[in-house]
């Protein structure tokens, strides 16, 4: 993409990516920013673009509502075709039709799709080394691959080329913000935050809380000492840039009555802290929880009984509820972050997307990588169409996107940073082949309206689409040439 090196961090450029061209052929020079020509009366000024502030040209794809569940012909949807989309200071500035002036740097992606970068609202950084580990179940896969995974973690030279890798993939998949787990040691969440923070990214996360049923050096030596270490990072980076600190339950059954009791007074100090955890995700687990706590109306009700459910509170997964926690959920304004790859591939089960619609709860898409197979949020929107298809549901591609953008936004309480190209909001943006190779070119050429072309994308397309990530305005990822 030729962005101005001005935007561009040199520091982080992807090796191998595509050198900038500057500006665009029509333009060959405008990302050299303010010029100098040689006239009859020697050195003039000459009007060029200013630096960061430069237009993007393509078919521009956000929301302005959550479309109704199987309306294809949405009026949620916005679309723009072969717009510009103006970005200036890292922001939004606008979007037009018409080419804009010489006062801004042309990157001219005729033909392409320029979506909201996407908001991944479950994954856990230290699981890359076992994504995709055969089989097991949740509690076995945990205990065989995840825990030992994450015992590296403790290690702060592992912590940072871990969390620097994880970034860079998550962006090199179109994902531009991303509600994270690390692990429980304290430096594996300070590694996170700083390399989020390196790349202008906008992350919440928080270390994660285990004091019982894990194995030696996985576990809180102490409530009192996990308290300090959360408050610590909570100062030291809730607010910091784009980064937002998450009171990290890992779940019920690996956390005392009385850690639980530490992290919902956590919330409560503290209203404008996020929480996440995992909920109801496997029927093993559920039943396992039943069990520790039986004085709990429901698995939701042992994080209720601790103040962890409020409007900031991330759920993942949420298969296995009834209507009573439906109605908790709602009445909370908490979301569901639901994890399709993650549910098949564990046999976890089939989340009632239509449930949890019908209840009025927030419902995200996320990866869960590595209980989930892949980063990407365009194969999770695939499998969660597949997942609500075996109910007999049809999950429109405007309802996942949504999902993936700003609904996710909306649901975070971060509407006006992200999600969308509303004018201000974080220049966190996308640029996408439409169709890679010969089977998707032929179906997006007999695609017969708007819904049918997006769908296709959908459920065809990977990260292997995309060519452009632009974070908070930066050019963070450039696909090679082919
Ligand atoms: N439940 C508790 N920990 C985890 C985890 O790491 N992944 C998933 N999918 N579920 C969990
Ligand atoms: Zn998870």
């Amino acid at each position: 993409m030729a962005i101005d090196a001005s935007i561009r961090d040199p520091g982080t450029a992807p090796a191998g990516g595509r050198a900038s061209a500057g500006g665009t052929a029509a333009d060959p020079a405008a990302a050299v920013g303010h010029r100098e020509a040689v006239g009859a009366g020697g050195l003039q000024p000459v009007t060029g673009p200013t630096p960061g502030r430069f237009a993007l040209r393509g078919d521009l794809l956000d929301f302005v509502a959550d479309p109704a569940w199987g309306d294809v012909g949405s009026d949620a949807v916005r679309f723009r075709p072969d717009h510009w989309l103006l970005i200036e200071g890292g922001r939004i500035a606008g979007v037009q039709a018409d080419e804009p002036d010489a006062g801004w740097t042309r990157d001219d992606q005729q033909g392409r799709l320029i979506l909201p970068g996407f908001i991944d609202t479950h994954v856990h950084s230290p699981q890359l080394d076992v994504i995709a580990s055969y089989g097991t179940e949740l509690l076995d896969w945990l205990d065989q691959h995840t825990f030992p995974a994450e015992l590296r973690y403790a290690d702060a030279a592992h912590a940072e080329s871990g969390a620097s890798l994880f970034l860079d993939a998550l962006i090199a998949h179109g994902t531009t913000a991303a509600v994270v787990f690390p692990t429980v040691h304290p430096v594996s969440a300070d590694a996170l935050f700083a390399a989020g923070q390196a790349r202008g990214m906008r992350l919440i996360a928080g270390k994660v809380l285990m004091d019982r049923h894990a194995p030696d050096g996985l576990r809180d030596a102490s409530v009192e000492q996990a308290e300090r270490e959360c408050r610590e990072l909570i100062a030291r980076w809730h607010g910091t840039d784009r980064l937002s600190y998450a009171v990290t339950v890992r779940f019920a059954p690996t956390s005392s009555p009385a850690q639980l009791a530490m992290a919902g007074r956590l919330c409560a100090d503290d209203p404008s802290l996020y929480m996440q955890t995992h909920l109801a995700e496997n029927r093993a687990e559920v039943k396992w929880v039943h069990e520790l706590f039986p004085e709990a109306r429901s698995y939701l009700d042992v994080y209720a009984r601790a103040g962890l459910l409020h409007a900031k509170s991330v759920f993942a997964h949420g298969i296995w509820l009834d209507d009573a926690d439906r109605a908790a959920l709602h009445a909370a304004g908490a979301q569901i972050a639901h994890s399709p790859s993650s549910n098949l591939f564990l046999g976890s089960g089939l989340f009632d997307w239509r449930a949890a619609e019908a209840a009025g709860i927030n419902v995200s898409i996320a990866s869960d990588v590595g209980g989930g197979t892949s980063l990407s949020m365009l194969r999770n929107c695939a499998y969660a169409y597949k997942v609500q298809a075996m109910a007999g549901q049809r999950l429109t591609a405007w309802k996942a996107l949504h999902a993936a953008t700003r609904g996710a936004a909306r649901a975070l309480g971060l509407e006006r940073e992200i999600g969308s190209f509303e004018v201000g909001c974080a220049a966190d943006v996308c640029v996408w082949d439409w169709a890679v190779g010969a089977v998707a070119q032929r179906r997006a050429e007999r695609a017969r309206d708007l819904h049918e072309r997006t769908f296709a994308f959908m459920l065809l397309a990977d990260e292997r689409n995309l060519v452009n990530a632009l974070v908070n305005g930066v050019s963070r990822y450039e696909r090679g040439a082919p």
